[in-house]
């Protein structure tokens, strides 16, 4: 079978056959409060995309550089959607208000045959995000759309071509007010964490081509050009798609596989299960590679902010609400832990206590440094307006670089940070608590000799199949390491095993 695969941009893609066409994850129109951009820019593929027949769009999961609901609203509604069953509704009630109606939701593992020759297999995230990942079957050439979904790696199934994201997408280390070296070093750990991800990843799908996919984004407020530019950014600013140094490390580690870079616009063509004629179809009139153009050109969509009057009362009804919503985290795992919110100019300080009507009490600006209280969050105030109106969420946030955290003890919350990110979507928060009673379990398990536990202490990923490697573990999910001598965490956290 002949298919086509042309990049659409980040982590998008049009897989065009004789009669169905997929169109998977496109993204156009900035994200998380106007403030990443697709690079390269793609917007000269809108027109392209709302011109063509598509049969299948695949949205791997709700974060907006995936799902963009503005391209989405200007789609055909006829279209059938590929999804993943997640057990929070998001998605799905979104795509409902935007007037889709033929969704085709699949649980994990679970197949739909598009037709006797295309079929398509399911697979979710196996902790408590919602992300997907999508393999496809063309007659015998398996394409694996895994991209940032973190799944069991033995569930990875073996395919012939694979694409998957390469570069960070969290927030993390860049939210913290780490100094310029202590940023320097936790980027520095995070590429080789991020490296390991896609070694991992790529070995258990063996595939014999590799595509690439959701390079970093770009932030063109100029406000935000440290994001994308100096020594202490992840997100650095560059000229090329799939950066030599990443380049480089794949083909030493794997020099069997063919890379192939799929820029916006590039499409290649699959005859008979090889690639060939990789071509440039589409280009960009703007050609708006240089940052300052870009901006320009962008203005009035990341021009978009403005400052509103927090109110008290509103904030302790959000806080109120998230708690009940979430009874059984606050009970068992954050009930009264405290923290800070700072926001145009006001500190606030928030306790997690259900049995309380005040949650939220003004303070004064050195409160957070009289006192032992761990997390200070600073938010600006247009961001937690939209947050306590329930018109947005942490999550998208933190993602949108705008936040500063400080915290006393360099270690991640996970349960104020699952309340935080997760609270809007309770059963999110369920599936976390429940992992989190596995671990206080503490059910153990045995490998070369050491005895340590079975769910990871930071997030509870199952560490029943890591190898034990010159006397230490890493945990798939974070790739925190562990000396299993000392049980002490060397790598990523400083939370400790617990070993027999
Ligand atoms: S779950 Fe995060 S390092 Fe294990």
């Amino acid at each position: 079978m002949k298919v086509k695969i042309l990049s659409i941009g980040h982590a998008g893609f049009l897989l065009k056959t004789e009669d169905v066409n997929i169109l998977i994850d496109p993204w156009f129109y900035p994200a998380f409060f106007n403030t990443w951009f697709p690079y390269p820019n793609n917007r000269f593929m809108e027109d392209v995309l709302l011109n063509e027949k598509i049969d299948y769009l695949y949205l791997s999961h709700e974060h907006e550089d995936h799902f963009d609901k503005k391209f989405l609203s200007k789609f055909d509604k006829n279209v059938k959607i590929i999804c993943a069953d997640f057990p929070t509704p998001i998605l799905i009630d979104e795509l409902d208000e935007l007037g889709f109606k033929n969704l085709i939701c699949l649980g994990h593992e679970k197949t739909f045959d598009i037709n006797d020759k295309i079929k398509c297999k399911m697979f979710l995230d196996n902790s408590h995000s919602e992300d997907s990942a999508l393999l496809i079957d063309f007659d015998g050439f398996k394409f694996l759309d895994i991209n940032d979904c973190q799944m069991n790696l033995k569930s990875i199934p073996k395919v012939d071509l694979m694409t998957c994201q390469y570069s960070n997408a969290s927030w993390f280390p860049q939210c913290y007010n780490y100094d310029k070296e202590t940023m320097k070093t936790k980027i520095s750990e995070l590429n080789d964490i991020l490296k390991q991800k896609l070694v991992d990843k790529v070995k258990h799908s063996n595939p014999r081509y590799f595509i690439p996919s959701a390079s970093p984004c770009v932030f063109l407020n100029p406000s935000m050009f440290h994001l994308v530019e100096g020594d202490t950014t992840f997100l650095k600013w560059r000229d090329d798609y799939w950066p030599n140094s990443v380049d480089a490390f794949f083909k030493e580690t794997f020099p069997n596989i063919n890379v192939v870079e799929l820029s916006v616009g590039n499409n290649i063509d699959i005859d008979d299960g090889v690639v060939e004629n990789k071509q440039t179809v589409h280009r960009d009139e703007l050609d708006l590679i240089n940052l300052k153009d870009y901006s320009d050109a962008r203005k009035d969509e990341w021009n978009v902010d403005y400052e509103s009057t927090i109110d008290v009362e509103k904030l302790n009804n959000y806080f109120k609400k998230l708690i009940s919503d979430n009874l059984e985290l606050v009970l068992c795992l954050t009930k009264n832990k405290r923290f800070i919110i700072s926001s145009n100019g006001k500190n606030y300080l928030i306790k997690l206590n259900h049995r309380i009507d005040k949650l939220v009490k003004e303070v004064d600006d050195d409160f957070y440094d009289k006192t032992k209280i761990n997390y200070r969050i600073k938010i600006p105030s247009m961001i937690l307006e939209k947050i306590i109106n329930l018109e947005s969420d942490w999550e998208t946030a933190l993602l949108s670089m705008k936040i500063e955290l400080n915290r006393k003890d360099d270690v991640y919350d996970s349960d104020l940070f699952i309340l935080l990110r997760s609270g809007h979507k309770p059963t999110q928060t369920k599936k976390y608590v429940s992992l989190s009673k596995k671990m206080n379990d503490v059910e153990m398990i045995y490998k070369n000799g050491y005895k340590f536990n079975r769910y990871c202490p930071h997030a509870g990923e199952d560490l029943s199949d890591v190898s034990v490697i010159d006397n230490c573990i890493t945990c798939p999910r974070h790739h925190w390491k562990w000396n299993l001598d000392t049980g002490e965490c060397i790598r990523g956290g400083n939370i400790s095993l617990m070993k027999g």
